[in-house]
C-alpha cells in the first residue's frame, strides 16, 4: 500500500474531537455559565451583606472594616459546584475591593483570615487561583433583568457588582454577549472538524460560515461598549479594581505578592481580572490553526493559568483535533479556502476592533489631565502588569501567517 502523502498525514484524521457538553460549554452561550445560581444559602449572609453593598461600603469609607468583622464561615455547608462557583465570584469581589479601596498607596499587606481561608479552599474544590479572573467577574456573574425577557444584553445585569454604577453593569454585560456570540462559533469549529474527519467538503463551508458569522457578531456587540461605558470611568473607576499583586503597587512597596492569612505566611502572587482570560480567542486560534510566536504564547499561557481548568482543556483539545487548516488546502476546493481565510479574517478584524477599543479606554485616559491619582502607577500596563499594546498587536499579526493561497490548480466552485 502506497504511503499516505504528507497533506493527508498533516489533516491529524486520528485526532479526537471534544465535545462542548464536556468541557463546560454551552452550544449557546459559549463559556458563559448557563443559569448561574443567584444567591447563597442563608448561612453565607454575612458574605452577601457585604458582597451585596459595596459601592456604598467604598464610599463611606467602612468596606474593610466590615470585612475585619465578617465571621469566620465553614465553607464546607456550600453544597456543590454551583454554590462554590458562586462564593468564588462574591469572595473575589470583596477580596478585589479591600486590597484596591484605599488606592494603591494603601495597599493591605494579607488578606484576613475569615476571607482568605474560604476563598482559598473554594478556589482549591474549582481547580482555579483565588484570584479575579474573567471567570468570576464575567462567565459566572450574570443574569436576566426580565427573566421572561430576551437574552440579549439590554436584558442582563450582574449578580455581583464592583464599583463604577451603570458603566461598571455595561462593562460587565458587554463583555457577557461577546462571550455568548462565540457560542455558534465553537459549535462550527467543533462541526468543522467532524467535517474533517469525514473529508466533507460541503459540511466544511457550512460549518465555518458558522465560525465567520459569529465572529462578526462579536465585533459588533464589543462595539457597544460605547453607547454605555464612558473611557474616563472605566480607567479610572472601575479598571483600579482588576488588578493583582504582580501589579506596580506591590514591587513599588518590595512586595511578593499578597499574604493569605490562615494559608501561607509567605506572600502569594496572582494577576488581576482581564478579559485577555477568556477561552473565546485562543479557542479560535486553537481550532483555526493560528500559531503564535513564543513570547506571545507565553503571555497566553499565564493567562490560561486564570481560566476554568476544563476550559483550558477544551482550547488543547480543540489544538489536538483534526486540522482545519490543513483542510482547507488539502481540499484543492476554493469555497472551502475562501471561508476558511474569511474566518482569519474575521478573527483579525475582532482584534484590530480591540485594539482601537483598549486605545480608547485605556491609552486615551492614561494621557488625561484629571487622572485618578490613587492608582496612577497602573497607566501604561495591562492588568496581567505587562506592556500590552505590542502584545495585542504581536497577537493578531501571527493570523497573517495561517491565511492559505487559492493556487492556480484549485479547483473553482
Ligand atoms: C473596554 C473593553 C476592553 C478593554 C479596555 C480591554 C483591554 C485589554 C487589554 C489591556 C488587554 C491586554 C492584556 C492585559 O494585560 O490585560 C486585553 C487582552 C485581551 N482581551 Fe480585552 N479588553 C476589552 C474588552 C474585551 C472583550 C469584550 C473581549 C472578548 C471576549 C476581550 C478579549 C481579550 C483577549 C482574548 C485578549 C488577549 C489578547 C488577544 O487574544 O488578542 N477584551 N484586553
Amino acid at each position: 500500500m502506497a504511503a499516505p502523502n504528507k497533506d493527508f498525514l498533516n489533516l491529524n484524521l486520528q485526532g479526537s474531537i471534544p465535545r462542548l457538553q464536556d468541557y463546560s460549554v454551552s452550544p449557546t452561550l459559549g463559556f458563559m455559565r448557563e443559569n448561574p445560581l443567584h444567591k447563597l444559602p442563608e448561612y453565607f449572609d454575612p458574605w452577601w451583606k457585604i458582597v451585596t453593598r459595596i459601592p456604598e461600603l467604598v464610599e463611606d469609607g467602612t468596606l474593610r472594616d466590615e470585612v475585619t468583622k465578617m465571621p469566620f464561615l465553614d465553607y464546607r455547608k456550600l453544597d456543590g459546584e454551583p454554590e462554590w462557583r458562586l462564593g468564588h465570584v462574591v469572595l473575589s469581589a470583596i477580596t478585589q475591593t479591600y486590597v484596591w479601596v484605599a488606592g494603591e498607596k494603601h495597599i493591605p499587606l494579607s488578606l484576613p483570615k475569615n476571607l482568605a481561608v474560604p476563598y482559598w479552599e473554594i478556589s482549591k474544590l474549582l481547580g482555579i487561583t483565588p484570584s479575579c479572573c474573567h471567570f468570576n467577574s464575567i462567565l459566572e456573574n450574570w443574569m436576566l433583568v426580565d427573566p421572561d425577557g430576551l437574552m440579549v444584553v439590554d436584558n442582563f445585569k450582574p449578580i455581583v457588582n464592583f464599583v463604577g454604577g451603570d458603566d461598571q453593569v455595561w462593562f460587565f454585560m458587554v463583555n457577557a454577549q461577546t462571550e455568548m456570540d462565540c457560542g455558534p462559533a465553537l459549535c462550527g469549529i467543533v462541526e468543522a472538524q467532524q467535517a474533517v474527519k469525514g473529508l466533507d467538503v460541503n459540511a466544511y463551508i457550512a460549518a465555518l460560515e458558522k465560525v465567520e458569522k459569529a465572529v462578526r457578531r462579536m465585533k459588533v456587540s464589543l462595539s457597544r461598549m460605547r453607547e454605555r461605558c464612558r473611557p474616563w470611568v472605566f480607567y479610572n473607576v472601575i479598571r483600579p479594581y482588576f488588578a493583582g499583586w504582580d501589579s506596580p503597587a506591590f514591587k513599588a512597596k518590595g512586595w511578593k505578592g499578597l499574604i493569605y492569612e490562615g494559608v501561607s505566611p509567605d506572600p502569594l502572587c496572582y494577576g488581576g481580572g482581564s478579559a485577555a482570560q477568556s477561552v473565546t480567542l485562543p479557542s479560535l486560534d486553537a481550532g483555526l490553526g493560528i500559531i503564535h510566536q513564543p513570547e506571545e504564547k507565553n503571555a497566553c499561557n499565564n493567562f490560561q493559568k486564570q481560566m476554568l481548568p476544563q476550559h483550558r482543556e477544551f482550547v488543547k483539545a480543540l489544538a489536538d483535533g483534526p486540522s482545519i487548516r490543513h483542510f482547507a488546502t488539502f481540499s484543492k476546493n476554493s469555497r472551502a479556502l475562501r471561508v476558511y481565510n474569511a474566518c482569519l479574517q474575521a478573527v483579525t478584524d475582532f482584534r484590530s476592533y480591540h485594539i482601537q477599543i483598549v486605545t480608547e479606554y485605556v491609552i486615551i485616559p492614561s494621557h488625561q489631565k484629571d487622572i485618578n491619582q490613587n492608582f496612577s502607577h497602573q497607566a501604561a500596563l495591562g492588568t496581567g502588569g505587562t506592556g500590552f499594546m505590542t502584545f495585542l498587536k504581536n497577537m493578531r499579526s501571527s493570523i497573517t501567517n495561517a491565511f492559505c493561497r487559492i493556487d492556480e490548480g484549485t479547483e473553482i466552485n
